[in-house]
């Protein structure tokens, strides 16, 4: 299809997320973000009683998935409701996170949230935030970008984060945890994350997210 679609992949907290929402909200684009569609399967498998390792059961809910992504307006932060519950908050948490990770490595669940993924893509755009929306999902989109930080920025981001949400954790607890979850995600077979041969690499660990911004910005209207 004609409708572009910028991809912003990258590691946890390495800011695509906020990026993401921005770029969306400064273009007046749709926003897929997919992690949410991994924390949710989990979330919802968790709360069905499905054991976490077994791939087809948790395969089967990922199928089934009852979500909607309430936006009121266009590059908004979105309300995430499962079954009619708003899990808006409870997908977030460094437990959900974790859990997501694991079943994001069955290659069943990724196979049955694919054609639920590329559904996002609508007019006028997509901005699509994940690991894997440049080489799986939308392997032909015209603008692709892969963010990446040092773990320890992207631990100190993760804590402000949380904090701002009321959760406290230690910080060198969350630097293990995303030393843990990178190595799982870039190193499962299935789906890996890692840039796409035609992806721009951006650091962000010096800049302020007004700068990112500004740079994905760019990358974009130099590729029209
Ligand atoms: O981006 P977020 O932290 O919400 O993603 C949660 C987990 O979901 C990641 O750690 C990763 O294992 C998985 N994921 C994935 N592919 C994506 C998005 C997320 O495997 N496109």
């Amino acid at each position: 299809s004609g409708i572009p679609v910028i991809t912003l992949d990258g590691p946890s907290g390495s800011g695509k997320g906020t990026i993401a929402q921005l770029t969306a909200q400064a273009l007046g684009w749709n926003i897929l973000d997919s992690g949410a569609l991994y924390r949710l399967t989990a979330l919802s498998a968790e709360r069905q009683g499905v054991d976490l390792a077994d791939e087809n059961a948790v395969a089967k809910v990922a199928e089934t998935l009852d979500v909607r992504f309430e936006a009121r307006t266009p590059g908004q932060p979105v309300s995430v409701i499962l079954m009619g519950d708003d899990v808006t908050l409870e997908i977030r948490t460094e437990t959900c996170g974790a859990m997501a990770s694991r079943v994001a490595a069955y290659p069943l669940v990724r196979a049955a949230l694919l054609q639920r993924q590329r559904d996002f893509q609508s007019a006028p755009g997509l901005v699509a935030d994940g690991r894997d929306m440049g080489t799986v999902v939308f392997p032909d989109a015209p603008c692709k970008i892969f963010m990446t930080a040092s773990a320890e920025v992207r631990a100190r981001r993760r804590y402000d984060q949380l904090k701002q949400q009321g959760e406290s954790v230690k910080i060198s607890h969350l630097l293990n945890e995303i030393k843990e979850r990178d190595e799982r995600d870039m190193n499962r077979s299935n789906a890996p994350l890692r840039p796409a041969d035609d992806a721009v690499v951006l650091d962000t660990s010096d800049f302020s997210v007004d700068e990112v911004l500004e740079k994905v910005l760019q990358i974009w209207s130099s590729r029209q």
